[in-house]
């Protein structure tokens, strides 16, 4: 393979310098031999007159001849290759070509060519001749019929129809049968390899931390090909990420563009850093920068820099001082040099390991990429660009960045850094509270570039399309979306011709979808890499064949805030989804949906209910593909309890020891509450937190995320849900795993031995007894199956030693299909957290990624067992996409759910599982009504019965 040797050499020795296909130096050594031989003599003699000249004057012989014999020990071997850097110093890089190539330099010979047939292709750019402003509108980005020939490495063709006639016998044919094929997912922010999952301290080396400006620290030192999480995410057709240092620095260091194929599996020679990298030609170097909380956590302190912002850009801005003077002693060096010929240098080239890369992020050689969310943070670094002269190719995590579009455009360069952004993860730290889902869309509308990141394992970059997808919801165009996971980090990444479209001369790297890649549950069928398909038995679900998503511009019509009102007719709803008894679909003729006093009056044909009612002032909202929906529930996470997850102030605090009730900590009309009830999430059942997120100790309360205060009526539907303890890895800070099974075995024993009530009816003995007597659910949360059987077992013991009979739930569950059975047999409730494991920690290892790994993931197996399952928030963000987990649940479930027992996950099975009823009169006062199911990712909520006495309209 080409390229191994140079980045080998960078390895070796230093400075770092890889800018490749530079010309050889013009002279040969032996010629600058015999001249400086020549020279040597009369500079002697100069010399020496000089130096008598000096000592007559100053006399200081000593020092002077010192002085003087330094030169003749000079390396030419050395100096020599001084020039040559001086070159690279120099060299200002270009984008890699793409067309021209006969192979990719990350071919394998002998790996045989591929004829995809029969796909529906998104080229990733619109058809020759759409105007600008007619591609800003989504025009000539049409999904077109036809064939893909990879070969070398390389998308060969494209084209309607590729005859096989015309192709070498050994030619793979993979026929699409008509499915969405796109090119590779790119995320530009992954510590995919750098931070391997699941988490192990061994293999923790995201952030080189010693020292809070560290430019010369260097991701691929760190990868670790043996991350299993390199194969799950290309599983989500993920093929090139960005591996980037972590952001506890002020300058965390490079970054590294790779590929997601390790090994002989995956069609590679060997198992190494340097086979995975994207361009093993490296043309362009990354670096890694970030502002704001980031470092001065991490480093701050008093007497430590950065106590501030004000500390960090000072840090900054030394750095780059720095960086600047070294780079003018060097180019004072190689201009003397190029005068007097680099054998008469006395001193060599001046290089420094420390500064080198950020001197090179100076001279323009390496993108730079930096995490910076607030305007604050944005503007200080916007000026450090202009006062050392630097381009920033995209903020990262960069929420704020909506509200600051002109000083993004102040940026020195003149092209406004992309905004590199999740697409509705949020809240959980103070940089990230003013934020906004739409901000993708308003940037948009701005005329910057929005990408979507996972910042893995942040978010499990397997899913990283999803993002995009949301993106898309939320209000971008749809072929901005998709591009903000494909051509736009492509061209960012400087691969803007290798990377990101299909067309001829681009490196294959395709994905062949299930579905249309921006629904929801979307899953590749299969995914190459250069030219390679990756894996070798994918798992294909089972779904209807069906067209590209026809994109619906309704989406960007952003109603941010809902009006309040107290009587409307919806007409148009095509399907009712409530309780079990009224689930049904209109029978051609679409129904009335009256809602009066916030509450539903009426569905079906509602005249005569409306009209009667005619006194109130009425609102009509007419309706395309109208859906009543049952309202949700959010479950597992802090919502009411907490409001910023880093900010303490913010939060009920954590409950090691202390055994509470939730009830007692509420705190209402929070961001996280107002957003859950604009998204239809109008109840919640929250737990106490035991440490840190997802961990629960005490018991939890039911209430209405749209009460302004506990003190209002009906807002705790239940103050005594269920009891709650974490078994898992965040309750091993208090004890062993054994000790804490052991101690929960013998308080509930404790509990069923007393025979009479407990003094304190609100004390841990008193809950327990209520668990013993079946009156209250014992829910645990516990990730891992061995953890979960231990679960029911203790169950049994103290089942069998007192005869009650428990009721258990368990939250978590990321590896529970592993104890399906034992589940259903017990008849314990499953709420999974996430519906989609992320295998973040030792307990989640088994998680199943789904197709096309898996067959199926932990919900599936569940289902089948006859367990009951609902969806909580394993972090609160998720209030926003409790409707579209549930459609993912729906969708790669091959058939297991209908449109309602789907809905069922993330409403009516909670309180199943967990107990916490709303009371029948409430009922009626919860609901969605929206256009398009809640499951799809086109669908648009349109009003939220959220128990009050008037309905949340968005109109
Ligand atoms: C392409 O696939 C579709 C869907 O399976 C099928 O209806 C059509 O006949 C196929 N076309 C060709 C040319 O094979
Ligand atoms: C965005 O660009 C379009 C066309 O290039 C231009 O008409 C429009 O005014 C720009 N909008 C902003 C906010 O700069
Ligand atoms: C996946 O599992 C289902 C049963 O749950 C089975 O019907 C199907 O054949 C399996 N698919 C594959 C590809 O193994």
């Amino acid at each position: 393979m080409r390229g191994l040797g140079s980045t080998m050499d960078e390895k070796a020795g230093l400075p770092p310098y890889s800018a490749s296909g530079l010309p050889a130096p013009a002279s040969g050594t032996a010629h600058i031999r015999g001249r400086r031989a020549a020279f040597r003599r009369s500079r002697v003699l100069k010399l020496f007159g000089a130096a008598c000249l000096t000592l007559l004057v100053a006399g200081q012989w000593t020092q002077i001849w010192r002085d003087d014999a330094k030169a003749p020990l000079l390396s030419l071997d050395k100096l020599n290759a001084d020039l040559q850097t001086c070159q690279k110093l120099r060299h200002k890089p270009q984008d890699p070509i793409g067309l021209g190539r006969d192979k990719n330099a990350r071919w394998i010979p002998g790996s045989q060519p591929t004829l995809i047939k029969n796909a529906t292709i998104w080229i990733g750019e619109p058809v020759e001749g759409t105007s600008e402003a007619d591609a800003r509108a989504g025009k000539g980005w049409e999904w077109i019929q036809g064939d893909v020939l990879l070969e070398h490495g390389l998308i060969k063709r494209v084209e309607n129809h590729i005859s096989s006639q015309s192709l070498p016998k050994d030619t793979k044919v993979f026929d699409a049968a008509g499915r969405q094929l796109t090119t590779g997912i790119i995320d530009m922010h992954s510590h995919a390899g750098v931070d391997s999952l699941p988490f192990l301290r061994g293999y923790a080396d995201t952030n080189e931390v010693s020292d809070d400006i560290t430019p010369w620290a260097r991701s691929i030192d760190a990868i670790n090909p043996f991350d299993p999480q390199i194969e799950v995410i290309k599983s989500g057709g993920v093929t090139t990420s960005l591996i980037l240092p972590g952001s506890g620095n002020s300058m965390g260091g490079e970054a590294f563009t790779i590929k997601h194929a390790v090994g002989p599996k995956n069609g590679r020679k060997e198992i190494s850093a340097q086979d995975l990298l994207a361009d093993p030609d490296r043309n362009w170097r990354f670096m890694k920068m970030a502002c704001g909380e980031n470092p001065k956590r991490v480093h701050g302190g008093v007497d430590k820099r950065p106590f501030s912002r004000m500390g960090e850009s000072f840090n900054f801005r030394h750095a780059f001082e720095q960086a600047r003077a070294l780079i003018q002693r060097q180019d004072d060096w190689c201009d003397k040099a190029d005068a007097i010929g680099v054998e008469n240098m006395e001193e060599y080239l001046p290089q420094e390991i420390f500064w080198e890369s950020l001197a090179a992020a100076l001279r323009g050689q390496v993108h730079i990429n930096t995490h910076c969310y607030t305007i604050t943070d944005l503007e200080a670094m916007v000026d450090h660009t202009n006062e050392f002269k630097f381009p920033i190719r995209a903020f990262h995590h960069a929420h704020q960045t909506y509200l600051a579009t002109e000083i993004l455009k102040r940026t020195y360069g003149g092209r406004p850094p992309a905004s590199a952004l999740f697409a509705d993860n949020m809240y959980y730290k103070t940089e990230a509270y003013i934020a906004s889902e739409h901000a993708g869309k308003y940037l948009y509308d701005a005329n910057l570039t929005t990408v979507y990141v996972s910042d893995n394992p942040v978010l499990n970059a397997q899913h990283v399309l999803f993002e995009a997808a949301k993106g898309y919801h939320y209000g971008l165009p749809y072929h901005a979306a998709l591009s903000a996971v494909t051509s736009l980090p492509a061209e960012l990444l400087g691969f803007g011709n290798r990377l990101g479209k299909v067309k001829p001369g681009f490196d294959a790297d395709i994905v062949v979808w299930d579905s249309d890649p921006l629904s929801v549950g979307a899953a590749p069928v299969q995914v190459w890499i250069d030219g390679t398909a990756q894996f070798e038995n994918p798992v294909e679900l089972q779904k209807p064949t069906t067209s590209p998503i026809v994109p619906d511009e309704e989406l960007a019509n952003i109603i941010e805030e809902p009006t309040e009102i107290q009587d409307v007719v919806f007409h148009g709803i095509i399907k009712v989804l409530l309780a079990d008894a009224q689930a049904f679909e209109s029978n051609g003729e679409p129904l009335d949906v009256f809602v009066s006093q916030g509450k539903i009056a009426c569905i079906g044909p509602c005249s005569s209910e409306y009209e009667a009612a005619a006194k109130a002032a009425k609102v009509h909202v007419q309706l395309s593909n109208g859906y009543l929906t049952n309202s949700f529930t959010g479950v597992g996470g802090t919502i009411g309890l907490n409001d910023i997850d880093g900010e303490d102030v913010t939060d009920n605090g954590p409950n090691p020891v202390a055994f509470s009730r939730a009830v007692d900590g509420l705190r209402l009309d929070s961001k996280k509450l107002n957003v859950a009830a604009k998204y239809g999430v109008t109840k919640a059942i929250s737990a106490p937190k035991y440490l840190s997120g997802k961990s629960h100790h005490g018991v939890s309360v039911g209430f209405l995320t749209a009460a302004k205060t506990v003190a209002e009526k009906g807002a705790v539907f239940d103050s005594d849900v269920a009891v709650h303890y974490t078994l898992d890895l965040s309750a091993r800070n208090v004890g062993s795993y054994s000790e804490l099974f052991g101690l929960l075995r013998r308080k509930l024993l404790a509990a069923a031995s007393q025979d009479k009530p407990a003094e304190d009816p609100y004390s841990e003995v008193a809950y327990l007894q209520k668990v013993i007597a079946g009156e209250n659910v014992l829910a645990l949360t516990i990730d891992n199956a061995d953890g979960i059987a231990t679960a029911l077992r203790i169950k049994a013991e103290v089942e069998e030693t007192t005869s009650s009979k428990i009721k258990l739930a368990i939250l978590g569950g990321s590896e529970s299909h592993l104890v399906a059975a034992e589940l259903a047999a017990a008849k314990v409730g499953v709420i999974l957290l996430p519906l989609q494991a992320h295998p973040n920690s030792w307990d989640q290892r088994r998680s199943l990624p789904g197709a096309p790994l898996s067959n199926g993931t932990t919900i599936d197996y569940l289902l089948d067992a006859g367990v009951t399952v609902a969806i909580g928030l394993p972090e609160d963000w998720y209030v926003r996409d409790l409707g579209l987990e549930a459609g993912t649940a729906y969708h790669n479930g091959n058939g297991r759910l209908s449109e309602k027992t789907a809905l069922d996950l993330v409403s009516v099975n909670v309180h199943k599982i967990l107990g916490g009823k709303l009371p029948e009169a409430q009922a009626k006062g919860h609901f969605i009504v929206s256009e398009g199911s809640p499951l799809e990712i086109g669908s648009r909520i349109k009003a939220v019965g959220a128990g009050r006495d008037k309905v949340a309209v968005f109109q």
